[in-house]
């Protein structure tokens, strides 16, 4: 089978988790935690990298480190992971939905810029499946209205945009370690040069027990645990440290796909800008509108290949109703036609020519019928 973003797990990390057990440091105590902290914040090029447990706890922590409260307004693209607007959601703040950039996964610009009042708090770009988001306007957007920008990097460890690590632009960004480029089974991480903002982060993941004894007999604040324990960090630490090999990996694997799917009338992806160093966490590409989707994934999947349909864009999702009309056509277009394909950096040169050539051989034979 050829699965959509399968890991790599080597000798590292058995090495890294051996450690961990012989040492009976286990828990979040153990010296992999800070270790794969301080290497993070140096890789993306920040003064301070915070774990948590996951994506999720991240976001969740730091729209309560940010004081969001009823009536602030989130601007976030509506093509997006379902935690960033489930956690705006519980945060009880002002959820506004916007477009992509046509042929881009990534929010557009100008569409944002519409939707900024005086209630914006928030503006949170996700760098969809490894594409960079258009930081430097946004960037110079958020800094004259005072607004925070919160990148979501998630898909994109790695990802640069103009030479720089995507997670350095923002004021407070947020990483997954769920089956990304970096694997540590489950992990998060947030990096930020604000260390008042890094400081209470990392006093809202932590229960006063464990790090601040003194506050035993007065508790003051609502901490709950998400903290990332040492085993995490260890397997954490052993991915970073291989992370631009598999970028390179990442980038060799595009490039088969590309040079095999231009030449098919009947398949388009996505090309990155000459700016842009892309880290394809998965490879997305758009069917022919006469093909029936649902039924190509079926065929493919009898050939041990295994797809998923993109993202339905979060508007269009039963729990976000009171958003149904709005009229988001480019992210509705890529959620319509979308398909995500096996990219996992275990996928062999002679795997990946296997998988794009029967691609475009079953949306040839699909188109006609
Ligand atoms: C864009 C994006 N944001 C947030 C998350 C949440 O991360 P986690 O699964 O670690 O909670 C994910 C996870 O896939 C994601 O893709």
């Amino acid at each position: 089978m050829y699965y959509l973003d399968e890991p790599y797990v080597g000798k590292k990390e058995k090495k890294y988790l051996n450690q961990c057990v012989t040492s009976g440091w286990i828990s979040s105590q153990g010296p992999f935690v800070k270790k794969f902290e301080k290497k993070f914040a140096s890789y993306i090029g920040v003064k301070y990298a915070i774990s948590c447990a996951s994506g999720t706890a991240a976001l969740a922590l730091l729209f309560k480190t940010l004081k969001l409260k009823k009536g602030d307004e989130v601007i976030m693209p509506a093509l997006t992971f379902s935690a960033d607007g489930f956690a705006l959601l519980q945060s009880g703040a002002k959820l506004i939905f916007v477009d992509c950039f046509p042929n881009s996964f990534c929010v557009d610009t100008n569409a944002v810029i519409k939707k900024i009042t005086k209630k914006t708090k928030i503006i949170c770009p996700t760098h969809l499946y490894g594409f960079p988001a258009d930081l430097d306007n946004l960037k110079k957007i958020c800094k004259k209205k005072k607004i925070y920008l919160v990148e979501d990097c998630s898909q994109a460890s790695g990802t640069k945009y103009k030479g720089k690590k995507v997670g350095s632009f923002g004021d407070f960004n947020i990483h997954s370690f769920h089956n990304k480029l970096i694997a540590s089974g489950e992990g998060g991480m947030i990096t930020t040069n604000n260390k008042k903002l890094a400081k209470r982060f990392e006093y809202l993941k932590n229960p006063p027990s464990v790090n601040r004894p003194e506050e035993m007999d007065g508790f003051k604040e609502i901490s709950l645990n998400q903290r990332l324990s040492n085993l995490h960090a260890a397997v954490g630490l052993a991915q970073l440290e291989r992370l631009e090999n598999n970028i390179r990996k990442k980038n060799a694997m595009a490039k088969i796909y590309n040079d095999i799917f231009k030449k098919s009338k009947f398949i388009d992806f996505i090309k990155p800008k000459k700016t842009e160093r892309v880290v394809y966490w998965r490879y997305t590409i758009f069917l022919d509108k006469k093909i029936n989707r649902k039924k190509f994934i079926k065929i493919l999947k009898r050939s041990g290949i295994i797809t998923r349909e993109t993202y339905l864009p979060l508007h269009l999702h039963p729990i976000f109703k009171k958003k149904k009309k709005l009229n988001l056509p480019n992210c509705e277009e890529i959620g319509k036609y979308g398909l995500d394909i096996p990219s996992g950096v275990n996928l062999k040169k002679k795997n990946i020519i296997f998988i794009a050539n029967k691609i475009v051989e079953e949306a040839k034979k699909l188109s006609k019928k």
